[in-house]
């Protein structure tokens, strides 16, 4: 029996409510399977942690953190602590500090989940975003000058490593190669005339290696236009930190809404403890009233069962969150539905069998 030890910080707002349903979840799995079993270990990290402590998470959090194999985050961030400082100091700190480069977030429209778009077949919507999660615009790195001064400037620089662009977009072309799916660069070199060029001139670099693989780059402008006006058109998608954030928010819009879109924060090489989570905040605006969709942060379950090699628990869950979607089964208000959060996640294990 394997044994896969994960961290839950559940964080802030929602992000406590939807983590519980994962964690039924998974645990479920492991009864029916028989073949692994999870332990979970929580940690109260996050924004009410910070007002008590003044550290978003201990000194050596991410000493202790190295010692799990994974790392299941629900959301951080609440009014009353500045975000850039209780993002900068827990997620974006564990994403940089475990190597996670690779910010994988599938954008694929259900059976049964609600599309804006008019006149797009289902199929139409069903691409991956491979984020750059490591470097670039979110490097932090900058100054902030003669501050409330008349001369005040602030500078935020881009960091765009070889070795940063070169081993995401490498496997983007893997993953492209392996599901035999175009794979489509987003970039911005007409205006970027530095980082965008050299991400631009590495993925053609790279591409050298995968004649097989059918390629496009698209502007960034134009590619959130095509997300909208003619989805197909993207499949594998491979672009920067700070575009894949904003693109992959415009696809959790046309693929059924934030509560149905989820992301895994992976180290590739597996020498850190990679992270699953929803894409979403911690929702203030419905925070504790208990109706929040736990079906984001249940898809990332799916995405850690993917990676530790339970792809068949994975497919599953997502056949089962399409069953509850087209049957309307115990949905939450985002969907449409009047369940809770706990009865939206019930429902979903019970349908595991
Ligand atoms: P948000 O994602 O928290 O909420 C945006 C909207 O989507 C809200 O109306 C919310 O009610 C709705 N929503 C989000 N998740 C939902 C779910 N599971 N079920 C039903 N409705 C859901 O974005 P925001 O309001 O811009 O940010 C709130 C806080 O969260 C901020 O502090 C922000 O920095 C932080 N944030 C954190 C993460 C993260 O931890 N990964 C991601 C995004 C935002
Ligand atoms: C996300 C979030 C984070 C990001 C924020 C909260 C720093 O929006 O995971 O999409 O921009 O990466
Ligand atoms: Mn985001």
């Amino acid at each position: 029996m394997t044994e896969i030890k994960v961290a839950v910080i559940p964080g802030d707002g929602i992000g406590k409510e939807v983590c519980k349903e994962a964690i039924r979840v998974l645990n479920r799995v492991s009864e029916l399977d028989g073949r692994m079993s999870f332990t979970f270990t929580e940690f109260p990290w996050g924004c009410q942690y910070y007002l008590e402590t003044g550290e978003m998470m201990p000194k050596d959090g991410i000493e202790t953190l190295k010692a799990y194999d994974a790392i299941l985050l629900g959301a951080v961030g609440y009014p009353g602590v500045p975000d850039h400082i209780s993002l900068r100091d827990l997620l974006l700190r564990i994403r940089h500090d475990f190597d996670e480069y690779v910010n994988l977030r599938p954008v694929k429209l259900l059976k049964g989940a609600y599309c804006p778009l008019k006149d797009t077949p289902r199929e139409d919507i069903d691409m991956i975003f491979v984020r750059e999660n490591s470097e670039g615009e979110y490097a932090g790195s900058g100054a902030w000058l003669y501050p409330d001064s008349e001369q005040e400037v602030v500078i935020q620089n881009g960091v765009f490593s070889r070795k940063g662009c070169e081993r995401v977009i490498r496997y983007a072309y893997e993953l492209a190669r392996k599901e035999k799916k175009t794979l489509t660069s987003v970039s911005k070199g007409n205006a970027l005339n530095y980082s965008m060029v050299f991400w631009d001139k590495i993925f053609k670099e790279v591409g050298e290696e995968y004649p097989d693989v059918e390629t496009h780059t698209l502007l960034v402008d134009a590619a959130s236009m095509f997300m909208v006006k003619d989805p197909k058109r993207l499949q594998v998608v491979v672009t920067s930190n700070l575009f894949g954030d904003i693109l992959t928010d415009l696809g959790a819009a046309i693929s059924g809404g934030m509560g149905l879109a989820a992301g895994a924060n992976l180290n590739p090489e597996r020498k850190f403890p990679s992270m699953f989570e929803p894409i979403h905040g911690s929702a203030p605006d419905i925070a504790g009233k208990g109706i929040a969709n736990p079906l984001a942060t249940i898809w990332a379950a799916s995405q850690l069962l993917d990676f530790f090699g339970y792809e068949d628990w994975g497919a599953k869950i997502i056949a089962c969150i399409e069953k509850m979607l087209t049957e309307k089964i115990s949905l939450t208000p985002d969907q449409g539905g009047t369940a809770s959060t706990e009865e939206c996640g019930k429902a979903l294990t019970a349908l595991l069998g």
